[in-house]
């Protein structure tokens, strides 16, 4: 059904905003999502008209619409400079949303997106109040990462937005939770009994959650030098997914009783002593590299980073969980730019049977389910089967399903779905402030270890896998990473 709202976008110009957003509004409206009754506002420094706004718009659909459609769609843009500092500019600001929200009739709902640097959404809240721009209708506030650098900035910035908006109508964007697979990580858990009764100690021997990249720091090294991995992707989204695989059933699949459970295994996550972090996680930093004929850089020779820079583009380790269902279970994560092959993926690897009947040469494969998250997307199950012929011999067989690439394709993208959740109210796949605030408590641990111990930050060439010691890492526990793209490359002398 058409959603009524007027949307305030502050950081219009940016890169966020025309790769994702505008494309995600474009297909809500080609789905009469929106429709007749929405109006967005796009704000920012530079001095840009409706026109350049409108034309920016079309730019960034690509070829998504027929130019009729586009034209359409893009006549509900506007733009206003704006300085976020500045009260004058509240004030035009608010007269342009009444305007249009009563040429357009948004039903006084307003959705105010703040895809800018963290440090401005404090202001933007407070004078969206105190200039009195907030709506009769709903006022809901989607904010992007990064939220704080640490717990304590985390907070303080949280106590501001909440001085304007309560809790309910802060929709803070983790888009991972967007993924049509991360979506499916409580199906696979909830709706198979196979799986429920063995999620635990007693059948599960470690978790490994892989999130690689191969694209480099891209023109964000300014921001990235400051985050490096461990801020930039497990403060957020690898913890997010390690919550969802590890809490407890929820009683009902709803918003606030999964919450409680992400919160509750969150708390259970081990906070490390600084001498563990040297022990159980590692750091690294892509230097240059090939694959095949393609050369690369080192993080250290890309724009806008310190030639000596010591910030970590790679980051693996080790999660305990002091739990009753958890005790015991390594959760292995690894996550890093500039790797082999682009993937995330969730290993659950089961715990071998007391006895191998079969005296099998090499021992018994691991039954490992294996959850694509993207690029491709499906499962997979390995498990033991009997080999075709005379003898005897036991073989891994593997069990694969893949969401088929036109059933992907269609599927609406991550910033789509969260957009009209929030149009919505639906903040099941947001952070809420108890999720980010645990997540802190445990990243932060690890930053001080980092710098307590002076933990060496490992060089790796680019498009390897990390450095040698995230091997190590799973070797002295007798483990090792089930996912390894690189033995293919490697093989075929391209790495
Ligand atoms: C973002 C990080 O949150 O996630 C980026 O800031 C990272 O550094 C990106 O590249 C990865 O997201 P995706 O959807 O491309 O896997």
């Amino acid at each position: 059904m058409e959603k009524s709202a007027l949307i305030i976008l502050f950081g219009a110009t940016g890169d966020l905003a025309q790769r994702k957003l505008y494309p995600s509004l474009f297909r809500l409206f080609q789905k009469k999502e929106l429709n007749q009754h929405f109006a967005v506002i796009g704000t920012a420094r530079r001095p840009w008209t409706d026109e350049h706004f409108r034309q920016v718009i079309s730019e960034s659909l690509g070829d998504i619409g027929e130019k009729a459609e586009v034209d359409e769609f893009a006549q509900h843009f506007y733009y206003q400079s704006h300085n976020v500092n500045d009260s004058e500019h509240y004030v035009t600001l608010k007269k342009l949303a009444e305007k249009l929200n009563q040429q357009y009739q948004c039903d006084s709902n307003y959705l105010y997106y703040l895809a800018m640097a963290p440090q401005f959404f404090g202001t933007i809240t407070q004078h969206l109040k105190s200039e009195e721009i907030l709506a009769p209708g709903f006022n809901r506030l989607v904010i992007e990462k990064p939220f704080g650098t640490d717990l304590k900035s985390a907070e303080q910035l949280n106590e501001e937005i909440r001085a304007v908006f309560p809790e309910k109508e802060i929709f803070r964007i983790d888009h991972y939770l967007g993924k049509e697979m991360i979506q499916n990580i409580a199906a696979v858990r909830f709706a198979n009994p196979l799986f429920e009764k063995l999620w635990n100690r007693d059948s599960i021997e470690n978790v490994q959650i892989t999130f690689a990249e191969e694209l480099g720091v891209e023109n964000r090294g300014n921001y990235y030098e400051h985050a490096g991995a461990l801020k930039d992707m497990v403060q957020n989204h690898v913890l997010q997914v390690l919550a969802l695989l590890a809490m407890e059933v929820p009683t009902r699949f709803a918003p606030e009783e999964i919450r409680a459970e992400k919160v509750k295994v969150l708390s259970a996550v081990k906070i490390l002593e600084p001498k563990e972090v040297a022990e159980d996680f590692v750091f690294g930093q892509y230097d240059s590299g090939h694959l095949g004929d393609n050369q690369f850089l080192a993080y250290r020779q890309e724009e806008n980073v310190a030639p000596d820079s010591q910030t970590e583009t790679f980051v693996a380790g080790k999660f305990s969980i002091d739990n009753y269902r958890w005790a015991g279970v390594p959760f292995y994560i690894r996550t890093g730019k500039r790797l082999t092959e682009r993937g995330t993926r969730i290993n659950i690897v089961f715990k071998n049977l007391p006895v191998d009947l079969f005296q099998t040469t090499a021992g018994l494969g691991q039954n490992i389910l294996t959850i694509y998250i993207q690029p491709t997307e499906g499962f997979s199950l390995l498990m033991n089967g009997k080999e075709i012929g005379p003898e005897y011999l036991i073989r891994p067989i593997k069990l694969d399903y893949r969401n088929s690439e036109e059933l992907t394709s269609n599927s609406p993208e991550a910033y789509e779905k969260l957009l009209l959740d929030a149009l919505n109210g639906d903040s099941m796949n947001f952070t809420h402030w108890d999720e980010v605030a645990q997540s802190w408590r445990i990243v932060d641990a690890i930053k001080e270890g980092f710098i307590e111990n002076n933990c060496p930050v490992n060089l790796y060439p680019a498009r390897a896998m990390g450095p040698e010691a995230s091997f190590e890492l799973l070797e002295k526990d007798g483990h090792q990473w089930i996912w390894q793209p690189e033995q293919w490359y490697q093989e075929r002398n391209l790495l």
